[in-house]
């Protein structure tokens, strides 16, 4: 576990302290998850203040991973105990997760330190993951791809979306996730012109499209991946669809390795279905960092200023929607190396009819 070996080394020369109160960064630094606590981070140090309810847990993980562990009853109380006896002049504090009442009431527990927001080295530096982050993602992702296998052998018709969609997140509990990444959608017929339409009470017919955006999340660790497939037989007016948006995601994968622009990522996808005519239609992002969340940095939009670094988790998922008609979107979870990538998804993504 480097997380916070590498934050530690990361602030060094630009603050004293980090004060981290968000659960993802909580997380990410200590590998330990609980509702309420903190932790800080010097350049030395990790310490972990946590309440009664997660003592025994948290010295547990935190201690055999050279965590320091305490206990506090008042937790601002002993946070500034724990600084003042650190000799720190300059606080980094996390601005973007922090309201304006809670960081009036930090400051005015703390005392008169120097305080700089951090929250945009802890998005650059999660966004880079350690092995064993990679290997969780990659278990996220065999899980996600056994669902689908799973969601096709149950596929018929008369099914509804909320059906199938609760089939597949009980598919992910029993078998070793957490649980979701994020809400499960599940979608059919026309309902898939809606990129993130919500499962409903639609039952499967003959001739539908059915489009599945899962993701299983395993030790904390996200996974996504979205495929549509045919129920039956695929009508003529989505086979040239489906095929655009496959080489739009083939060729935004081959333009991925470490260094490249992200921009440019989403642009090679954009022209490529914009030469059959589909701008509009393809209305959102090419994709987004993956991690302890399923939507983190990096960002490949036509507006980002990313540069993809090796060891980045990023989503590839074109699509093209025609309101009322129908959707299709192929999404795969990679990881960026120095050469290209090395793809998380198993699941086939050539048309299936089931
Ligand atoms: N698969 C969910 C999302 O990317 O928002
Ligand atoms: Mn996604």
């Amino acid at each position: 576990m480097n997380t916070y070996k590498r934050f530690a080394a990361r602030i060094a020369g630009e603050v004293d302290a980090v004060v981290a109160f968000s659960p993802v960064n909580r997380r990410w630094l200590t590998d330990f998850k609980s509702s309420a606590g903190y932790v800080v981070v010097t350049p030395e140090r990790c310490f972990l203040g946590v309440d009664f309810r997660y003592i025994e847990a948290a010295k547990k993980a935190g201690e055999a991973a050279g965590i320091e562990v305490f206990m506090y009853e008042k937790q601002l109380e002993s946070l500034a105990n724990l600084l003042d006896g650190l000799n720190v002049g300059t606080i980094g504090y996390e601005e973007e997760y922090m309201t304006v009442a809670q960081f009036k009431n930090f400051k005015n527990a703390l005392g008169k330190y120097k305080y700089i927001g951090v929250s945009k080295l802890f998005t650059q530096e999660r966004s880079v993951k350690e092995p064993f982050e990679v290997e969780r993602m990659a278990k996220a992702q065999e899980i996600t791809d056994k669902a689908f296998m799973y969601a096709l052998s149950i596929i018929r018709t008369g099914m509804t979306e909320r059906q199938l969609r609760n089939e597949i997140d009980s598919f992910f509990i029993n078998n070793g996730a957490d649980g979701n990444a994020f809400e499960s959608i599940v979608l059919s017929g026309e309902n898939t012109s809606r990129p993130h339409g919500v499962p409903g009470d639609r039952e499967f017919r003959t001739g539908d499209l059915i489009l599945m955006d899962t993701g299983s999340m395993y030790k904390g660790y996200c996974s996504d991946m979205t495929r549509t497939v045919a129920l039956g037989y695929i009508k003529d007016e989505a086979v040239e669809a489906y095929n655009a948006v496959l080489a739009a995601q083939e060729v935004a994968l081959n333009s991925i390795k470490a260094g490249e622009k992200a921009v440019l990522m989403d642009k090679t996808a954009r022209d490529l279905l914009a030469s059959y005519g589909w701008t509009k239609e393809f209305g959102h992002s090419l994709g987004h960092g993956v991690g302890l969340e399923i939507h983190e940095s990096p960002y490949q939009s036509t507006v980002s200023k990313d540069v993809l670094k090796a060891g980045q988790v990023v989503t590839v998922e074109p699509g093209v929607y025609f309101e009322g008609r129908f959707g299709i979107r192929i999404e795969d979870m990679v990881l960026v190396t120095e050469t290209g990538i090395r793809n998380f998804t198993g699941s086939k993504k050539q048309l299936i009819v089931v």
